[in-house]
C-alpha cells in the first residue's frame, strides 16, 4: 500500500531525482507525452527550500518504502513575494494569491495506480476551501496526463499564457465553499 506522509527538508535529495526522471530534456516527445513531464527541473536546494517554506508537500512511498512520488507546493506569502510584477499578477484574483500546486510527480513505472491521486486527496484534505492553481504546459508539448488529472478532479482552465517560446494553462480549483450557514431561523450563502 501506498504511504503519503509530509515532506521532511531531508525529502529534498529524493524529489530531486524523481523529478529529474520526469523532466523533458533529453526525452522524445511522445514519452513525454505518456507519462507527463517537468519542463524545468530546479537544483536538490530548491526543494529544499520549498519544503522548509511550505507546509503542504508531501512525498509518497511504496509498500518496500521507497519514495515513488511528490508532491510540492508555494504558499500564498510565497507567491505575493515574487520580485516579479508580471509573474505575481498571475496569479492574483479576488484581492487574494493562491496556493499554488508547483510540482506533483510520480515515477513513470509507479503511474497509474492512483498515487498521483492519494497525493492530491492529502492536498485537498489539508487544504480545503482556499483556491489552488496549478500550470501546465501546453506548447511545445501538451502535457496530457497532467491535464486529464486535473480535469477528472474538477479542475479547471482558468487562464492561458503565451510566452514568446511557449503556451502555459493556468488550472484552478476553485475554492470550496464553505456552504449556508444558519444565523438565527435564516440560512445564508456564504
Ligand atoms: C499527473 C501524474 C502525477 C498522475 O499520477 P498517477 O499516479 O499516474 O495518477 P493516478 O493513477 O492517481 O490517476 C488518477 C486519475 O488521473 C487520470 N490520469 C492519470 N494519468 C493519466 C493518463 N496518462 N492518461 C489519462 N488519464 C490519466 C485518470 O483519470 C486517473 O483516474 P482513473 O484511475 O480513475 O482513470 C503523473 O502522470 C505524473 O507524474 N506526470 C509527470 C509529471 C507531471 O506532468 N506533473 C504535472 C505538472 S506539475
Amino acid at each position: 500500500m501506498t504511504v503519503v506522509r509530509q515532506a521532511i527538508p531531508d525529502d529534498a535529495a529524493d524529489m530531486h531525482r524523481l523529478a529529474t526522471a520526469l523532466s523533458l530534456e533529453g526525452r522524445d516527445m511522445q514519452s513525454a507525452q505518456n507519462t507527463g513531464f517537468f519542463l524545468y527541473v530546479g537544483p536538490e536546494e530548491h526543494y529544499r527550500t520549498t519544503i522548509e517554506s511550505s507546509p503542504c508537500c508531501y512525498l509518497a512511498l511504496n509498500e518496500q518504502g521507497h519514495p515513488v512520488g511528490f508532491l510540492t507546493t508555494m504558499t500564498p506569502e510565497g507567491v505575493s513575494k515574487f520580485p516579479n510584477i508580471r509573474s505575481r499578477d498571475l496569479f492574483f484574483k479576488n484581492g487574494k494569491y493562491p496556493l499554488v500546486l508547483e510540482q506533483i510527480g510520480v515515477s513513470p513505472h509507479a503511474q497509474g495506480q492512483g498515487i498521483g491521486q492519494a497525493m492530491l486527496d492529502r492536498l485537498l484534505a489539508d487544504w480545503p476551501r482556499e483556491r489552488i492553481v496549478a500550470t501546465v504546459v501546453l506548447q511545445p508539448v501538451r502535457n496530457i496526463p497532467s491535464i486529464r488529472f486535473l480535469e477528472k478532479n474538477g479542475w479547471r482552465m482558468w487562464r492561458e499564457i503565451r510566452t514568446e517560446m511557449r503556451i502555459w494553462g493556468f488550472y484552478e480549483r476553485p475554492s470550496v465553499s464553505p456552504g449556508p450557514r444558519q444565523i438565527g431561523s435564516r440560512t445564508v450563502n456564504s
